[in-house]
């Protein structure tokens, strides 16, 4: 267990923010298997500002098992506060801020990722989001700009000392992207570094490595990212290790089944059939990733536009075994 600010964390395992990805359908799933925290995807600062709805839907954390952090990103530090006063006030348990994405669109605007490369810039915003609000303020934040820079250190120790109460690291460089391989000695200097807690990410790809980034870095919690598409299991088998010592085998081709028809049902629920219909083919596309017949039904996915004839071709998977 572990805490940021006051509130008090059920275990270790953290659902991360995924940009088109962690919705409210899949946060519900990753909190059925266990997670301690959610977090939502990366949202607007302007979107809250000027209340747009699509922006403010996506901050929904409503009838969800708690805590959700809700994210945002903005380049503007008055706007981030600004921003954050809305997600306050629409219920957001804790407020984390982008410092980490690592897209052209997103850094050509001083956002996510460039505040690596302007730290006076991401101070002031930093002060400016915890004035704001009284829930916690978190950062998640990447390396550095270039290979071998650790600005993160600098930038977490600041932050501390701003009021923000857990760092997530992401310990590659907005150079890297997702190549190489995550550097997890600089989450054990940070953890070192900071008496908040640090949440370690990059790289965990099965439940022994949450357990040995844990054991490496001393870090508080961990943060499955990719490895988390299509298989909220992951979360199950992470809590299962880390808090009974026990390694789960694998799901049932019935329970990815079940499942996959579950994440269809809850997207439909919150955002329409049309929209669920779209969007949930890539995240059938994962959940098949490996089966017997996976390509030639992915095809199938993607050629229908009906719910209903979606969720029959996935069944199909149980009957062919
Ligand atoms: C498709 C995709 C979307 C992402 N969206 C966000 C986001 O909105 N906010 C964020 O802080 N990180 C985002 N990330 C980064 C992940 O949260 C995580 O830091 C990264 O994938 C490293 O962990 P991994 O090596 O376990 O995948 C995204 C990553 C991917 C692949």
């Amino acid at each position: 267990m572990f805490k940021i600010g006051t509130i008090l964390m059920a275990n270790r395992v953290v659902a991360p923010p995924l940009a088109g990805i962690s919705d409210k359908a899949y946060r519900i799933l990753a909190q059925s298997f266990g997670c301690g925290l959610t977090h939502t995807e990366m949202i607007s600062d302007m979107g809250l500002v000027y209340g747009q709805a699509r922006t403010l839907k996506m901050a929904d954390t409503a009838g969800e098992k708690p805590p959700v952090a809700v994210q945002i990103f903005g380049h503007d530090p008055v706007s981030m506060g600004r921003g954050a006063a809305v997600l306050e006030k629409n219920g957001a348990a804790i407020i984390d801020i982008n410092m980490g994405c690592p897209t052209p669109k997103v850094v050509k605007n001083g956002e996510g990722a460039a505040l690596l490369r302007d730290l006076p810039r991401a101070r002031a915003m930093i002060r400016e989001v915890v004035a704001a609000v009284e829930v916690p303020v978190t950062v998640k934040m990447r390396r550095g700009w270039s290979d071998g820079e650790d600005t993160c250190l600098e930038l977490a120790l600041a932050a501390e000392e701003a009021g923000v109460q857990a760092i997530t690291l992401h310990p590659r460089s907005r150079e890297q992207f997702f190549s190489g391989r995550a550097d997890w000695n600089v989450i054990k200097k940070m953890k070192q570094l900071l008496t908040i807690p640090v949440i370690g990410n990059g790289d965990i790809w099965k439940a022994e490595d949450a357990e040995n980034m844990i054991e490496q870095t001393g870090c508080d919690a961990v943060m499955p990212g990719r490895v988390t598409l299509g298989n909220p299991f992951i979360f199950r088998e992470c809590l299962q290790l880390l808090e009974h010592g026990c390694l789960l085998p694998p799901p049932t081709l019935e329970e990815r089944v079940e499942t996959a028809l579950l994440h269809l049902q809850l997207c439909c629920q919150y955002k329409g059939e049309k929209t669920a219909a779209r969007e949930m083919r890539k995240h059938l596309a994962w959940y098949t990733k490996g089966l017997r017949g996976a390509p030639r039904l992915r095809e199938k996915i993607n050629q229908t536009f009906s719910l209903e004839e979606m969720a029959a071709l996935i069944r199909t998977l149980e009957v062919r075994g």
